[in-house]
């Protein structure tokens, strides 16, 4: 019996759709719940995207926060990573970043998000390494 061309393409794409989802599933299990909560929100309710690229040296408003883990914990000698990152989003004018102005960052994070939402964004920036 011959099986028609139509359907060994259409076995073949159903293979490919299995196999690209169980890929989209390993990397988000790949996130901590936070981490993924905290994902959500930079793109979605805390408008952090609209300032900040995560593209190389592409800057909007602030700096690029591609690989944003790797240099938090030499922003300030006495604060971890986890801690700069804390302060970024809560105090931001405490630690002006090179090159970019103190002000435009939003101040109010600290009294419009919770706390959960904050380690939220510090438990994703933390995976931007
Ligand atoms: C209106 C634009 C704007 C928005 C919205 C904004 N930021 Fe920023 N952000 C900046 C600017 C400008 C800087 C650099 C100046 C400074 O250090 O305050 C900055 C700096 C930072 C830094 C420090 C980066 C480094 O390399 O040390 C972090 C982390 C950060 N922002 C996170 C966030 C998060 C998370 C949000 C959303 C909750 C957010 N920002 C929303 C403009 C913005």
């Amino acid at each position: 019996m011959r099986v028609s061309v139509a359907a060994r393409l259409c076995a073949l794409a159903s293979i490919l759709a299995i196999t690209s989802a169980c890929a989209g599933q390993a990397a988000s299990a790949a996130l901590s719940e936070s981490a993924e909560r905290g994902r959500e929100l930079f793109a979605g309710a805390g408008a952090c995207r609209s300032c900040h690229s995560l593209e190389q040296d592409e800057r909007i408003i602030g700096p690029s926060l591609y690989g944003v883990a790797s240099r938090a914990a030499e922003r300030e000698s006495d604060l971890s990573a986890e801690q700069y990152l804390h302060e970024a989003i809560t105090e931001p004018n405490k630690y002006i970043v090179a090159g970019f102005d103190g002000g435009l960052m939003p101040q109010t994070y600290a009294t419009k998000l919770s706390n959960v939402q904050i380690d939220d964004l510090v438990a994703y920036l933390l995976t931007l390494k």
